[in-house]
């Protein structure tokens, strides 16, 4: 068992009109509740249009409201851009940053997360920073030493530890029904906590990556893997709550 409080945490990503978002974010909020006293966290990270419907919808709630990726600024001519301070108004206590499909979908390098990183804590939001290698990075051998320089460059000089949580993310399971052994996730989990050095012992480090109900089980059975970050999984409030249940 994690020493750290465990965290699941939804990425909805693109998906979600009004009603059908309502509807999954309040199922998903019951479940929580019923749950209650929960001995995990739970985040749920809607695309930005349900951000402030879901706020309402989960206030009271023991599910907490994060974002899915912030602007570096606070405000400013960014179209088409949010800020994290934008988030934090709207009851965010999180962000994703660094997610690969901003990465590489959107060619951001990791001195732009590190900035993003920087722009969440200054909101008081905590960020989840995602790391991860490529099928062809895992190939040529050298995954331990991208991620641990992908960590060390998305990480701004002040940063603050309490405000931070790392997400394992490589970039081959991502969407692909393909998932490293939960021992080799556990051993880049102790890459990544020993890349945070002394100063992160708090820091929650999560997986991501094809998480679901079948197999989280076994991911965290490991005592490294302080949690989850659940994409197409968390679309189905069922299979996602099973999922969360394994954070016990
Ligand atoms: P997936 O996505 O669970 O659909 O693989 C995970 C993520 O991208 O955060």
């Amino acid at each position: 068992m994690s020493k750290r409080r465990r965290l699941v945490v939804a990425n909805w990503k693109m998906y979600g009109r009004l009603t059908s978002g309502l509807v999954l974010a309040r199922d998903i909020a019951e479940k929580a509740e019923a749950a209650r006293p929960l001995n995990f966290d739970v985040v749920l990270c809607p695309p930005a249009t349900l951000t402030w419907a879901c706020s309402d919808a989960l206030m009271g709630t023991p599910v907490m409201l994060g974002g899915q990726d912030c602007h570096t600024a606070t405000h400013g001519a960014y179209t088409g851009d949010i800020s994290a301070a934008m988030f934090a108004d709207l009851g965010c206590r999180f962000v994703i940053v660094g997610h690969s499909e901003r990465r590489h979908g959107h060619g951001e390098p990791s001195e732009l997360i590190a900035q993003k990183v920087e722009a969440a804590q200054l909101a008081g939001l905590t960020a989840i920073l995602c790391v991860g290698e490529t099928a062809a990075e895992l190939e040529s051998g050298s995954a331990s030493e991208i991620i641990e320089k992908q960590l060390k460059d998305s990480l701004p000089q002040n940063v603050k530890m309490a405000n931070l949580v790392v997400a394992y993310e490589p970039v081959w399971a991502i969407g692909t029904g393909q998932q490293p052994s939960p021992e080799d996730v556990a051993a880049v989990h102790r890459t990544i906590r020993k890349a945070l050095g002394e100063i992160g012992p708090s820091v929650r480090v999560l997986y991501g990556g094809s998480v679901n109900p079948g197999n989280a089980g076994a991911l965290l059975a490991q005592e490294e893997i302080d949690g989850v970050l659940v994409g197409s999984a968390s679309l189905n409030a069922d299979g996602f709550w099973a999922i969360a249940e394994k954070c016990q």
